[in-house]
């Protein structure tokens, strides 16, 4: 066979999703790996794409976004983010991830310097690398609430730093930014000359009720940041696909142009569905938003009470956990947790080097399966298993 593109052989498969396979083969397992929500998409998104369906949208669309969607994202994201966004700043993209994608393309020249955050989103890097760049890591420490410090980020800027990724609320770490911290990240932004790009994925989960979602852009007055939200989690639509960027004109004309040679335009259907998502009922993402709060007390409460370390998060659908893997690997600690225990959970270490000694549970999963995964990751923690040994 001819050689395949190194670039591509070299980017690393996700250890969340080998995990996520060996678990489907045991119907039993508890599963708290998962990022996506246990509810199905409510019933009038569904029924708004089968209307559209048969209304005849079911052809190509702008590369964009549809323009009564963007209208549409404006109005959302001046209520909901805080801040102005008109529609032509919009482009819709096949979920949060495209938009990611296509903003490193759009934005990284080659070996062009990223500021990710670890523990933090998988896939970051991957990307980075893919596009040409080079990932540096910045740390996030437990004992500061897993918020970036901007004094140790500024050390690590050099005149290769082109952007800063964030976010909030953030995954694995369910930190929610506060207002004053997002400022001085947008100043450090300006001092240095670095675009911002600000995953807000999670803007509408947040779980604890006495922190708020900050956008970054409500700051932004140098037209440096690019935001990047989704319809995945919020409305229980990931298999839909759709998110959007909100960037300055002509970063926005760049992702445009982008669309059309990797993707065309983002799927009409789903983008109805989105519509339908933003023009329907609010109760129905209520009774989802109060479902994962009391998921998120109930995991607290019980990791508490069971010994296990963890810092509460704020938002999104997570939790991380410190565990003792007794001298193995993460990714062998959990193999081992889903063999003995049953219980599969996302391993520290597909979160960057500062993911290591922790594991990710999931939100998403029924409250009882929660709890009980939980007692058994104590379990696991305090006796080495024969497996592992
Ligand atoms: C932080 C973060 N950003 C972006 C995404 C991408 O989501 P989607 O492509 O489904 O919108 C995810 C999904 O898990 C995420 O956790």
């Amino acid at each position: 066979m001819r050689r395949l593109a190194d670039q591509a052989v070299s980017l690393a498969r996700s250890e969340i999703r080998v995990l996520f396979d060996r678990a489907a083969t045991r119907p039993d397992t508890i599963r708290l790996e998962v990022g996506e929500p246990s509810f199905p998409t409510p019933e009038h998104i569904v029924a708004g794409a089968h209307a559209a369906a048969r209304a005849g949208w079911t052809g190509y669309g702008p590369n964009g976004g549809l323009d009564s969607l963007r209208e549409l994202l404006s109005a959302k994201v001046e209520e909901v983010d805080g801040y102005a966004a008109h529609p032509d700043r919009i482009v819709v993209t096949p979920g949060g991830m495209n938009a990611l994608f296509s903003t490193y393309f759009a934005l990284l020249n080659p070996g062009d310097e990223v500021l990710l955050p670890t523990p933090g989103f998988p896939n970051m890097d991957g990307m980075v690398s893919l596009l040409g760049g080079r990932p540096v890591f910045y740390h996030l420490e437990a004992s500061d609430g897993f918020l970036p410090d901007p004094e140790r980020l500024q050390a690590l800027i050099t005149d290769r730093t082109t952007m800063l990724f964030v976010n909030t609320p953030s995954n694995p770490t369910g930190s929610v930014f506060p207002a004053g911290l997002m400022r001085e990240l947008v100043e450090l932004c300006n001092r240095h000359d670095l675009w911002l790009l600000s995953d807000e994925v999670y803007d509408e989960l947040v779980l604890d009720e006495t922190a708020h979602h900050t956008a970054a852009a409500r700051y932004d007055e140098a037209d440096r940041v690019i935001s990047v939200y989704s319809f995945s989690k919020v409305y229980a639509m990931t298999g839909w696909r759709v998110g959007y960027a909100v960037a300055p004109p002509p970063v926005a004309d760049l992702l445009r142009k982008l669309q059309e040679p990797q993707l065309s335009c983002p799927s009409t259907i789903s983008q109805k569905a989105a519509e339908a998502a933003l023009l329907g009922p609010r109760e129905p993402i209520r009774a989802m938003l109060d479902a994962y709060r009391r998921r998120r007390a109930a995991a607290i409460r019980t990791a508490t009470e069971a010994g296990l370390e963890l810092v509460a998060p704020a938002g999104t659908l997570y939790m991380l956990v410190e565990v003792d893997t007794h001298g193995r690997s993460m990714f062998q600690f959990a193999l081992d947790l889903l063999e003995d225990q049953g219980v599969s959970v996302a391993p520290g270490s597909v979160f960057g080097p500062g993911g290591d000694g922790y594991v990710r549970i999931s939100l998403a999963a029924d409250r009882d399966r929660i709890t009980e995964g939980l007692r058994r990751l104590a379990v696991a923690c305090r006796e080495r298993t024969l497996v592992g040994a």
